[in-house]
């Protein structure tokens, strides 16, 4: 059966001390869920640390925030995918907001860097969302598919191998929500997308994020389409974060 995910992006925050110290306070509030798995995008600085840590706990995996689109050269400050994969990581979040609109990353740069974790043999996990003045013009899923437009000319069983994570740029950070119907909505044009590429619709995942708290992942996950969550704020405090991760879904 498909596992959900519960995936924590812990931004620029938890240096290695910070992350240590976090995932044993974690053990002590979460005992694993069948159904699900609990990723960790820690800063590259603390990767080789939560991947230790979680070691022996085949549900948890560790992931790069943010890496760049070649193996190795002159790219001073920058993180390779065979480094991540050598620090422990399974995963890498590609296209976050942040990168999209605070480093002003292009969709070309997210595309080559999805094209790099797939040849590095780590999943994907790929960011996309609207701004606020785009939902507000309507223009949602133009922009949603726009992003996964970066996509195109991937094979079906790479396609199938990405995760995507929804998240509205407005919801980020802010406390707003999008209604699980609105997220509903987008998360199925997103399994569209891919269907109509050839991948079973079962096969991918598609996470919600943008001020997911413990008051709200359970309506946002019980959505069909909903497959798990990316959880900024609420995912640094060890409690709360287990308290979201071990929620009851019906
Ligand atoms: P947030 O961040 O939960 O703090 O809104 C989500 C994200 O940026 O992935």
């Amino acid at each position: 059966m498909k596992q959900l995910i519960f995936a924590a992006n812990w931004k620029l925050h938890l240096g290695p001390d910070g992350a240590r110290q976090f995932l044993e306070a974690f053990s002590q509030h979460y005992d694993s869920v069948a159904d699900r798995e609990v990723w960790f995008f820690p800063a590259a600085v603390s990767l080789r640390t939560v991947a230790q840590s979680i070691q022996g706990h085949d549900y948890m995996k560790a992931g790069a925030q943010n890496v760049f689109g070649e193996p190795k050269g002159a790219f001073t400050g920058e993180l390779s995918v065979p480094m991540a994969q050598e620090a422990g990581a399974q995963a890498a979040l590609v296209g976050h907001s942040e990168r999209r609109h605070v480093f002003g990353e292009t969709d070309a740069e997210t595309g080559k860097k999805v094209r790099a974790v797939l040849e590095g043999g780590l999943v994907p996990l790929l960011c996309v969302g609207e701004k606020l003045e785009e939902r507000e013009a309507g223009g949602t899923l133009a922009v949603v598919q726009r992003q996964l437009g970066v996509l195109d000319g991937l094979s079906v069983t790479d396609l199938g191998q990405i995760v995507v994570a929804y998240e509205p740029v407005w919801a980020i950070g802010t406390g707003k929500t999008a209604t699980p119907s609105d997220a509903a909505e987008v998360h199925a044009a997103i399994r569209k997308w891919f269907v109509d590429k050839g991948v079973a619709a079962d096969e991918v995942s598609i996470l919600y994020g943008g001020s997911v708290k413990p008051t709200n992942v359970a309506s946002l996950v019980s959505e069909p389409d909903v497959d798990g969550v990316l959880v900024g704020g609420a995912s640094l405090d060890p409690e709360m974060w287990a308290t979201i991760a071990s929620v009851d879904i019906d």
